[in-house]
């Protein structure tokens, strides 16, 4: 028999096909498979979900034969990692292989909004163009300082990135990290910030990074200051931005992701100085297809009765 596993969110077609070949999967989305969950929580024993929505503490309680939560992604933080640790359920993510999308997200956010690509696109829609409208000028990424706020893969892979468009690199990380011995290292958010025109958040979510983006770092970006976060919405203090992007505290902002995601705040839509992106990190075929196929060996190690390869400790 089949063993049963909760997918909480949509992954590639032929990811779930593969699922659905080795297991009985229960879809939360659907109507029919939540009826099924309620009938017999007790036959669930992994769940496979997205980094960005996790599994919520309820689920936890619910399922009392819960012994993997495989994220389709890197973030833990939408999954209590200490209740999973108490009650022996792996967690596992998956690894080295988003960073370098992630990263291309980073810098399709920062020519999107210096080089004005959707207002231009909106420009040239609104018949602009023909009726001799001219469209306003962009800025130069290149000698442009680029401030990396967090040093991980993400952060690096965005840095090497900005580096070929010629952009001056500099970060800040928690921890101790080396073999950047080219990029200025700053002490604090505040101080990097002060020190960039662009700041990218690469972060990753924790109690320690919440809201590591508030109006004091937004103060130090400046008037003519550009946020990018393509690493979670709970590291920017979103009150703090949206007073800053419509008091010209800073210029803009390119954002793939926020607070209370897919329900963004209503302020940012009627800002014209911002680039909205519905999360599309690591959303590019061949990236899910890698995330997938880590999340299936994970499950298959599990059923086997391994520890699932890319487990977190
Ligand atoms: C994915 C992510 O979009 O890696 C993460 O933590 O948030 C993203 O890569 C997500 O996991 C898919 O839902």
């Amino acid at each position: 028999m089949k063993q049963a596993i909760i997918l909480v969110e949509p992954m590639l077609d032929e990811i779930e096909a593969r699922l659905d070949e080795s297991y009985d999967v229960h879809r939360l989305g659907l109507e029919r498979d939540r009826a099924r969950i309620e009938a017999k929580p007790q036959a669930i024993r992994a769940v496979v979900t997205g980094g960005g929505t996790g599994l919520s503490r309820e689920w936890f309680d619910r399922l009392a034969a819960l012994g993997l939560v495989a994220i389709n992604g890197v973030g833990t933080d939408k999954v209590d990692l200490e209740l999973a640790r108490s009650r022996g359920i792996h967690v596992s993510t998956t690894p080295g292989v988003l960073a370098d999308d992630v990263a291309d997200m980073g810098m399709a956010l920062i020519l999107g909004v210096l080089r004005r690509v959707t207002e231009g696109d909106r420009f040239m829609r609104r018949g602009d163009w023909a009726s001799g409208g001219k469209p306003a000028l962009g800025a130069s990424l290149k000698g442009r300082r680029l401030g990396i706020l967090g040093l991980g893969q993400i952060g690096r892979a965005l840095g090497r990135r900005a580096e070929t468009f010629g952009m001056r690199i500099s970060y800040w990380n928690r921890s101790v990290c080396d073999g950047q011995e080219a990029w200025k290292k700053f002490g604090s958010p505040v101080e990097l910030a002060a020190a960039c025109d662009v700041l990218a958040v690469c972060v990753a979510a924790t109690p320690q990074t919440e809201k590591i983006v508030g109006r004091d770092v937004l103060a130090a970006l400046g008037p003519s200051g550009l946020l990018v976060n393509v690493a979670r919405g709970s590291v920017v203090d979103e009150d703090a931005l949206i007073a800053a992007l419509k008091g010209g505290v800073i210029a803009g902002a390119g954002l793939d992701v926020f607070v209370n995601e897919p329900k963004i705040r209503s302020e940012f839509m009627a800002l014209d100085n911002v680039l909205l992106s519905p999360h599309q990190g690591s959303a590019t075929v061949e990236t899910r297809r890698a995330m997938g196929e880590i999340v299936l060996a994970n499950l298959a190690a599990y059923f086997a009765g391994a520890t699932p390869p890319t487990s977190v400790p």
